[in-house]
Parts: structure tokens; C-alpha cells; sequence
């Protein structure tokens, strides 16, 4: 049985797409599963405050960070819900990602160069979009993301589009179900 975590990350709440296809996803996995929405989690925004309060072992923000960095670590299959907002993320997933990221627990720098800790043997990233990007070679949000979690150590980096989601109701419907079917097949193969 595999650990799994979900995170949605989108503000559209029941019309978000990407969360329709996280939901899905997490009733229908087998295996041990935790279901976040980030918008939820409250995350503290890296602010010139909230810097210093991650930097102070004593405060509650940095006994989140570690709670947090605790559970990602413990998950063999991470899937994430990453809606495209003006290019590029949600602020939800960039402040989780801010989180997260922490030089001595989820990476380092050696002699040899940057050394990621995740050891999650699977990412894999739900990104719902309105225009076409990833077909057409020209989406800096995926290369973010991939550069983001593999700094991180995470190996396996998959991606799910749901893309054309503003091109009327025929494309757009035909995008999700295929990506609902990449989906449920992807996590069935783990
Ligand atoms: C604030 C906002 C910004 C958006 N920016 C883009 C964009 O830059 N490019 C794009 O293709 N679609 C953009 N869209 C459309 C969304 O990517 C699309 O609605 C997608 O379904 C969002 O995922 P979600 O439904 O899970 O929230 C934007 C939507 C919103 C609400």
C-alpha cells in the first residue's frame, strides 16, 4: 500500500478543475491518503515578519514548517493540483513551496553541488490551464514546478494537463476526461 497526499491549490473553488480532478483522484486511489487544500492550510506568506518567525526555532510558525516538511517526507506519491494563474502558479502552491523548501531539511548544498531530500518516489502535477501551453512549447509553469521539486530530490516529476479549459465546452470537456483518464491510470500503475 502506498502513502499518498493530495493538495489542491486552486481559488475557484467547485468550479475549480483542477480540484474536481484531485477529489476524483483521492476517492478512487487504494492506499493510505491525506487530502489538503492549501487555501485551507493558512500558510504564512514569506514577509520580511514571517522570514524571521521560520528562522526562530521556538515559534509556532516554524513548528507548522516542520510539521508540515514532516508529513511531505513521510509520502511515497504526492499529487498536486496546479492551476495556472497569470502564467504561472497560485499563490496557495508558491507559499507552500516557500515553506517547504528548507536549506538543511528538504535540501543542501555539499561540495558536489545542491542535494535535494524528498524522497517521494512520484510528483505528480495536475495543472489546469485556459489557453494551450505545454503542446505549443512555451510553459515556464512546468519547468518551474519541475525545477522546484527536483532541487527538492523528487526524481519522478509527472505531469497531467487539463489545458484549453476557455476554448468552449466540447474542448474543454474533452480535456478533462483525457486528463481524468492519465490520471487514474498514472496513480493505478504506482
Ligand atoms: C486569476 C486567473 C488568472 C488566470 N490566468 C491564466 C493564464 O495566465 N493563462 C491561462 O491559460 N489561463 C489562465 N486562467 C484560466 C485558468 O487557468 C483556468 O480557469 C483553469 O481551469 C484554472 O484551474 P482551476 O480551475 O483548477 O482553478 C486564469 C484564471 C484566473 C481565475
Amino acid at each position: 500500500m502506498k502513502n499518498f497526499l493530495f493538495l489542491k491549490s486552486s481559488v475557484l473553488q467547485q468550479y475549480s478543475v483542477s480540484n474536481q480532478l484531485i477529489d476524483e483522484a483521492f476517492a478512487d486511489v487504494q492506499g493510505n491518503k491525506e487530502l489538503i487544500s492549501l487555501d485551507e492550510l493558512n500558510i504564512p506568506e514569506l514577509s520580511v515578519a514571517n522570514f524571521a518567525k521560520l528562522n526562530d526555532e521556538t515559534s509556532a510558525e516554524r513548528a507548522f514548517q516542520k510539521e508540515q516538511i514532516a508529513k511531505l517526507k513521510e509520502k511515497q506519491v504526492v499529487v498536486i493540483g496546479a492551476p495556472m494563474y497569470n502564467f504561472s502558479t497560485s499563490v496557495q502552491l508558491k507559499k507552500y513551496i516557500d515553506l517547504i523548501s528548507k536549506a538543511g531539511e528538504t535540501f543542501n548544498y555539499t561540495e558536489n553541488g545542491p542535494v535535494g531530500y524528498l524522497k517521494a518516489e512520484h510528483l505528480v502535477i495536475v495543472t489546469s490551464r485556459g489557453g494551450a501551453y505545454h503542446e505549443n512549447g512555451i510553459d515556464f509553469f512546468e519547468q518551474y514546478l519541475k525545477m522546484s521539486f527536483g532541487f527538492l530530490g523528487v526524481k519522478n516529476i509527472h505531469f497531467i494537463y487539463a489545458e484549453k479549459m476557455a476554448y468552449g465546452d466540447e474542448v474543454k470537456n474533452q480535456s478533462i476526461n483525457q486528463a481524468r483518464k492519465d490520471l487514474k491510470e498514472l496513480l493505478a500503475s504506482f
